[in-house]
């Protein structure tokens, strides 16, 4: 029964997630607090981080929220720091925080493709780094957010699609690395989210989202929750034995384009 799935598996637990000001990692970080864990919580805007620590305070859990640009290692450190002298030491740590836009290579400066790489994937990098001497070691789980983009070349996200080919390797390099010392490093791949900034600029009009969902093997838009609960999954005791993986949560995005009728009458 060692691995039986607790009523609140992160009682007890401390989790550090960045970019979980809106979208998916705000939804990682309210699912986290509801199964146990008190979160820290950062982003860039102090208004839109206080907003959000607020959504889970008003529901009885306790978190924090801080304002750190990912891409300034000491303020990322020091948010770190804050999250580990108010609450212990950290159990979980998601990084999460990314910035898109949808140009052709040619219609981006060097600065633009910089930027995306600087918040991805050098900010991964940060948030990663900092946070290890914080960790509660053996047991820690980190978690980076990838995407589909860093194994499936795609037109006009050249600099997304090498941000997160990055993370990719960083998480199965630092899996390597950290092991060891009995800290969890894996990544998770979404595909296309409902409701979030992320999908209203890669498929902004109702036709480019039916045209998404036409093409998904599951047709539909997956919910924060379903990427929530991997999360919450591979922070729990029941994921000790998995690291180093790049888990996709996408409908089959992966498996490539499932427009057709195969099954027929048979549906
Ligand atoms: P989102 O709501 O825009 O979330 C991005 C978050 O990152 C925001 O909280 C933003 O807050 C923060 N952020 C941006 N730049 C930052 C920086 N330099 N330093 C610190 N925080 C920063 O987007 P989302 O669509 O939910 O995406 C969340 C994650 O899922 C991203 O890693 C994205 O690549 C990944 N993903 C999303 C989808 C999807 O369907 N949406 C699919 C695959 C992967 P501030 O503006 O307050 O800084
Ligand atoms: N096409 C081409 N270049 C673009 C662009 C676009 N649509 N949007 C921004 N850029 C370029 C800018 O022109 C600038 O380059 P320049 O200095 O050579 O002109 C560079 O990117 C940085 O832009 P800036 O607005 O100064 O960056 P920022 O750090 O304030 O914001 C972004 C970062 C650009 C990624 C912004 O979109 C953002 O904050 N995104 C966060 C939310 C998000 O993307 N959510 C979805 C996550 S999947």
């Amino acid at each position: 029964m060692a691995n039986a799935f607790k009523d609140k598996p992160l009682e007890g637990k401390v989790a550090f997630i960045a970019g979980a000001s809106s979208g998916i990692n705000l939804g990682i970080a309210q699912h986290f607090a509801r199964n146990g864990a008190r979160v820290a919580i950062v982003s860039r805007s102090e208004e839109k981080i206080a907003a959000a620590a607020k959504t889970i305070t008003d529901e009885g859990y306790e978190a924090i929220g801080m304002a750190a640009d990912v891409r300034d290692f000491a303020a990322v450190d020091e948010a770190l720091k804050t999250a580990h002298d108010t609450f212990g030491k950290i159990d979980i740590v998601v990084s999460g925080a990314a910035g898109n836009f949808v140009a052709p290579a040619l219609g981006m400066s060097a600065n633009g493709f910089r930027t995306v790489v600087d918040i991805d994937l050098i900010g991964t990098f940060h948030v990663l780094r900092a946070c290890f001497q914080y960790l509660n070691r053996p047991g820690a789980s980190l978690i980076s957010i990838t995407a589909p983009q860093a194994v499936n070349p795609s037109l006009y996200q050249a600099h997304v699609c090498a941000a997160k080919a990055g993370i990719n390797m960083l998480t199965k390099c630092l899996a390597m690395e950290w092991g060891p010392g009995g800290v969890r490093v894996n990544a998770i791949s979404p595909g296309p989210v409902a409701d979030t900034e992320g999908m209203a600029r890669l498929a902004p009009t109702p036709e480019m989202e039916a045209g998404v969902k036409a093409r998904l093997a599951l047709r539909d838009y997956g919910t924060k929750t379903d990427i929530a609960d991997l999360a919450l999954f591979l922070s729990t005791d029941n994921a000790n034995y998995i690291t180093g993986t790049i888990m996709d949560c996408d409908g089959g995005t992966g498996l490539g384009n499932a427009e057709g009728d195969a099954l027929g009458d048979f549906k």
